[in-house]
């Protein structure tokens, strides 16, 4: 497939991005751009970084050092809050939704509060809060499941369910961390669909995937993570030409998908 590069300005620039746990650098000393409107794609082997990285974008913790701009502002030391409200929304690696509360009320929450809204306040009230909650699983495909309690629906269910709860807090970014992990073959050109018209939104997306046919055909770049490092930077075409890439991480055939993890 032939990527057309995005030509946005940095919407989110890091530099020297450093996490330690302990005597771990679990990231230790990344630095990249991601571009306005770009798919930025993140892969490496197990326990490369990668999800702390989003960690540290996302507030979920601290940065040991190292500074994250959005849009022109520091956000390194902001809240989890702070960041979700200047525009950054993210899924997680494992399905984590509501279990005991319907999809619909799942993506109230992010409705709700991406707003800025207080946690405590009756969405009931707004209408808009409550069309923009059903327009998003409408948009992901679950607009018939709003009334089913959350817990019991299948993964991809589930992972449509994050994305949806994401995007009803009206993000300009969107991180995604493995949305492709253990789905079908099938389920996984259905996600590749929506995520296509998650960024003809204009909505950049910051994608770790080991499911490489999904990661080459959506990322405009890529970045390969190995032990908290920078292993490579470039074009999806490149990555799979690169021999340390394809010696510590994609293997011989350089063409098979990591959908094991
Ligand atoms: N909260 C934590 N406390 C201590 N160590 C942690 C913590 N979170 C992650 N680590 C360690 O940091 C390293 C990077 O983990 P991380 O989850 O970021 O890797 P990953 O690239 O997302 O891997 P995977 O592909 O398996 O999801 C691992 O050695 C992990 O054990
Ligand atoms: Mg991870």
């Amino acid at each position: 497939m032939v990527q057309v590069a995005t030509a946005g300005q940095p919407l989110l620039r890091a530099r020297g991005v450093v996490k330690r746990y302990g005597g771990l650098a679990a990231v230790d000393g990344v630095d990249f751009d991601v571009l306005d409107g770009e798919t930025f794609g993140i892969a490496g082997p197990n326990g490369a970084g990668k999800t702390t990285l989003f960690d540290v974008v996302t507030g979920i913790v601290g940065a040991t050092a190292g500074e994250i701009e959005f849009a022109g502002k520091p956000i390194q030391n902001a809240s989890v809050h702070g960041i979700c409200h200047a525009g950054i929304a993210r899924t997680f690696q494992l399905p984590s939704v509501f279990d005991s509360q319907t999809v619909l009320a799942n993506v109230l929450v992010g409705a709700q509060y991406g707003q800025g809204g207080s946690w405590f306040g009756s969405t009931r009230a707004k209408p808009e809060v409550l069309a923009r909650a059903k327009d998003e699983l409408v948009f992901v495909g679950l607009g018939a499941r709003a009334g089913a309690l959350a817990g019991p629906m299948p993964v991809f269910d589930k992972k449509r369910l994050m994305i949806a709860s994401a995007l009803a807090t009206q993000p300009r970014m969107l991180f995604l961390d493995e949305p492709f992990g253990g789905l079908s073959p099938s389920e996984v050109d259905e996600l590749m669909v929506l995520l296509t018209k998650v960024k003809a939104r204009g909505i950049t997306i910051v994608l770790i995937e080991h499911v490489m046919r999904a990661l080459m055909a959506l990322s405009d770049r890529v970045l390969i993570m190995n032990q908290g490092k920078t292993l490579f930077q470039g074009s999806p075409h490149d990555v799979l030409r690169d021999a340390e890439v394809v010696r510590v991480y994609l293997g011989k055939r350089g063409d098979k998908d990591k959908d094991d993890a």
